[in-house]
């Protein structure tokens, strides 16, 4: 058992930092105002590597581990959470079931523009009635000719409004149930592709989520990802992976209000003295550094499972289940300590636990989570 990280992911952790500190932290108050895109930032990311950091370079990608991956992501996700999400979706959803189950001519043609953040992909699989019941598709895929044609309608698609290509989820035989869903590549800026309603949200504000509207998309029989009614596996598989993104996102938020409540702790005066003088406030940041340390190791251990090849869906949903909860605690000590502050703008607090709430939800809510926890656990895994 060894705690310390390897001379790489210390050097990642430490690049992830410096850039997080420099170029977005600063920006994150007014990417909340604004909630534009941050396609300046996105750009630099790229060529630090960090859009497909866990893709081999020869995909355009960082090379390194899902650790890495791990540790950049609480990074970015310090500085700004909706960048954070941006680069989860990009690295988790997109780049990895293309590598994971794609052709050689898709790793080349769709994996490596997206690995190296020169395109940027988005996740299709949630629709108006397949939320939580993923399976529930209404999406269709139908073989014409050399081209399939889809229909119907994604929502919630994170990056949707500014994607280049989609890993899309579509029935292509309703008669099988789950085993009758199959993923595909899709370009968004394609014909038959278009984003509809772009979402108005409680916070990652400067992360898009949009409506994907698909009436007769035809693409080629060449971008069927994986095997023909292999998509729910697909689907599964892909949002383990999302969920130690997710996670991982989570530590950078609840860790940025932690820090955010210990240094005013220290500066804001009251009955003579610090706060941080008060059993009360001393109690609620120990309590926020046991939560957020216990939720980091969770999260390492499914990357580092993952890395070893091992199965890793309860201790990812574990990890994701722990630190979105615990982020959403975290946060809302942070204002409490801050008092009247903490709901003010300026004091960034508010917006960290505005954008810890979606984590609970997004990538399988904290109840889907305890129900793939409980389901291994019931198999005996
Ligand atoms: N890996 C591989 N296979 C898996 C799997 C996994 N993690 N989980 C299930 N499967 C397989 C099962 O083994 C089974 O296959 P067999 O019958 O061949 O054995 C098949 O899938 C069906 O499994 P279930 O009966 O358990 O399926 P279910 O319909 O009951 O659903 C569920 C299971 C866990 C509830 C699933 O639907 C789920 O995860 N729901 C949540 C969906 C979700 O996370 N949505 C998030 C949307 S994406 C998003 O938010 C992105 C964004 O933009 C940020």
């Amino acid at each position: 058992m060894d705690f310390e990280f390897s001379e790489e992911q210390k050097m990642i952790q430490q690049m992830a930092r410096d850039f997080a500190t420099k170029e977005i932290k600063p920006k994150a108050l007014e990417l909340d105002r604004t909630e534009r895109h941050p396609a300046e930032i996105i750009q630099k990311m790229a060529e630090l590597n960090l859009m497909g950091i866990a893709i081999p370079d020869i995909y355009g990608g960082g090379g390194a581990d899902n650790v890495s991956y791990v540790v950049a992501l609480e990074e970015i996700s310090w500085g700004c959470a909706s960048v954070g999400v941006i680069m989860s979706v990009n690295n988790s959803l997109v780049c990895d079931p293309i590598h994971t189950f794609g052709t050689e001519e898709q790793k080349k043609k769709f994996l490596t523009p997206l690995a190296s953040g020169k395109k940027l992909g988005c996740f299709g699989l949630t629709e108006p009635e397949a939320g939580s019941d993923a399976a529930a598709q209404k999406t269709t895929a139908v073989l014409k000719g050399d081209e399939w044609m889809i229909n119907g309608k994604k929502n919630f698609i994170t990056n949707g409004n500014v994607a280049d290509y989609c890993v899309l989820l579509a029935m292509t035989d309703r008669s099988k149930g789950y085993r009758g869903i199959s993923s595909f590549i899709i370009d968004c800026k394609g014909p038959g592709v278009a984003v509809g309603v772009v979402e108005k949200k409680l916070g990652i504000k400067a992360s898009g989520t949009a409506e994907l509207i698909l009436e007769d998309c035809r693409i080629p029989k060449e971008n069927l990802l994986g095997q023909e009614g292999q998509g729910f596996y697909v689907a599964m598989n892909t949002l383990d992976g999302g969920r130690i993104g997710i996670a991982a996102q989570a530590l950078g938020i609840a860790r940025a209000a932690l820090e955010a409540a210990i240094e005013y702790s220290k500066t804001r005066m009251q009955f003579g003295q610090p706060i941080s003088k008060f059993q009360a406030i001393q109690w609620m940041i120990a309590d926020m550094a046991t939560e957020l340390d216990a939720a980091r190791l969770l999260t390492l251990k499914a990357g580092f499972l993952k890395d070893q090849k091992q199965r890793y869906e309860k201790e990812a949903a574990m990890a994701k289940l722990f630190a979105s909860e615990a982020a959403s605690r975290i946060t809302t000590k942070a204002i409490q300590i801050h008092g009247g502050y903490g709901y003010i703008q300026e004091y960034n607090v508010e917006r960290h636990f505005r954008d810890a709430r979606i984590t609970e939800i997004y990538e399988g809510t904290s109840e889907i989570m305890r129900l793939v926890i409980s389901s291994n656990i019931l198999k005996g895994r």
